[in-house]
């Protein structure tokens, strides 16, 4: 095992040859980030989920933001809530979008070339890996082609505790699926029915939680000198949709603020509403801070953009810089490890594995055969990749 370590806060440029390597996080506190570009994401398709998780290129599961009536109670509906199944979140449906862009942008020449293609949620983890204390986490990767896939390894022990979540956590978090209820309506604002009152039915309730419906945007964007396709779940838009991320709206829910305390932590949390929207260009997040109970005691909007000034100098400050930073130094790292690690057919079915331990950094290792039959799970795959999209990109 080689070891990269850093001097000055400045990333090492070059990854070591071999099957394995480490990549130690900045220091936060000490770090001078270079400022690396990061492209205005723009869209290239949509897609949605319908209440039964089937993916369809719709617009189907598109919602538009309504103010969230106060007092509004987060636990209405909990016994009604069809959960989608916690499964191992597969890149499967966003190779689908992927696919269908290429061929419809065959016609005008094609997409110039994609350095990586992944899911917004993993994309975030990666940024926020040198503010994050606790949270360890895996990935796979495979660098085909000159781009890199990634999608996050679930163990077997995360995946059982996600599925037996305690009653309680379980509870709190039905809040934010409620919250997504109160906050949006199928309709858009100009066509919009005085809404019925039904008895039973609090005001501003659109409709019961099924949270196996959801409405994706898949974007490219580019971090330093990679081009991205990243796709994400988009909670709503304000007013109308456009096409584009202009409208997007991210929403949040969170304890209502009493103290210092209080005031610190919600800072450190905007750092993750800041990059969760960032990367997929949503310009906007609507908090509702609720009481323990979890009860909507006010609702505020922030501007994406703003929220680093917002934080800047406070007890819970933090930097953006500093995630754009380490994601692109880890990005290119990754790559020429890859790169050097071998070419040709068998480097190209070759998986990786980013094992993240926070407050140290990431290692990463070239699985063996069997560590990549666990990865299939007997699935018709090459590497993780569905072996329809392999055999579209191998062509
Ligand atoms: P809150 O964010 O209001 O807590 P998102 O905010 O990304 O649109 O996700 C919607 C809701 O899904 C969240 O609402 C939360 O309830 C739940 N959720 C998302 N990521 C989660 C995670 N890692 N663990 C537990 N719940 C999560
Ligand atoms: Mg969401
Ligand atoms: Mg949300």
């Amino acid at each position: 095992l080689r070891q990269i370590t850093q001097t000055q806060g400045k990333p090492p440029m070059e990854a070591p040859k071999g099957s394995e390597f480490f990549l130690r996080l900045p220091d936060v506190q000490a770090a001078k980030p270079r400022t690396v570009p990061f492209q205005q994401p723009s869209q290239l398709t949509t897609f949605s989920y319908s209440p039964d998780h089937v993916q369809e290129f719709t617009n189907s599961a598109l919602r538009y933001y309504v103010d969230p009536p106060i007092g509004s109670n987060l636990s209405y509906g909990y016994e009604r809530w069809i959960r989608a199944p916690d499964t191992r979140g597969r890149i499967d449906s966003l190779l689908k979008a992927v696919s269908k862009v290429q061929s419809d942008a065959q016609a005008h020449g094609g997409l110039p070339e994609i350095g990586l293609i992944s899911w917004r949620g993993v994309m975030s983890k990666i940024l926020l890996a040198p503010y994050e204390k606790f949270e360890g986490w895996e990935l796979n990767v495979m660098m085909v082609n000159g781009t890199i896939y990634l999608e996050e390894h679930l163990s077997d022990e995360k995946l059982s505790k996600k599925n037996n979540m305690d009653e309680r956590q379980r509870s709190q978090t039905y809040y934010g699926y409620a919250f997504e209820s109160y906050c949006t309506s199928d309709t858009p604002p100009g066509q919009r029915q005085a809404q019925r009152t039904s008895p039973g039915v609090p005001p501003g309730w659109s409709g019961d939680v099924n949270t196996n419906v959801q409405w994706c945007s898949v974007v490219r964007t580019k971090l330093g000198d990679t081009r991205m396709i990243i796709g994400g779940e988009v909670d709503c838009v304000r007013g109308k949709y456009t096409g584009q991320t202009d409208t997007f709206v991210e929403l949040k829910t969170s304890l209502a603020i009493r103290g210092q305390h209080d005031e610190t932590k919600f800072e450190r949390k905007l750092l993750k509403f800041y990059i969760q929207s960032f990367l997929l260009g949503v310009p906007e997040i609507v908090v509702g801070f609720r009481t323990p109970a979890g009860v909507i005691t006010t609702v505020q909007s922030f501007k994406t953009i703003q929220l680093p000034r917002m934080v800047r100098g406070k007890p819970g400050a933090w930097d953006p810089l500093v995630c754009l930073d380490w994601g692109n130094e880890f990005v290119t790292s990754l790559k020429n490890a890859i790169r050097q690690a071998g070419s040709g057919e068998d480097a190209m079915t070759a998986v990786w594995r980013v094992k993240f331990t926070p407050g140290f950094g990431m290692n990463v290792n070239r699985l063996d055969a069997s560590g990549i039959e666990d990865v299939v799970n007997g699935e018709d795959r090459v590497g993780f990749l569905p072996r329809w999209y392999w055999d579209e990109i191998r062509r």
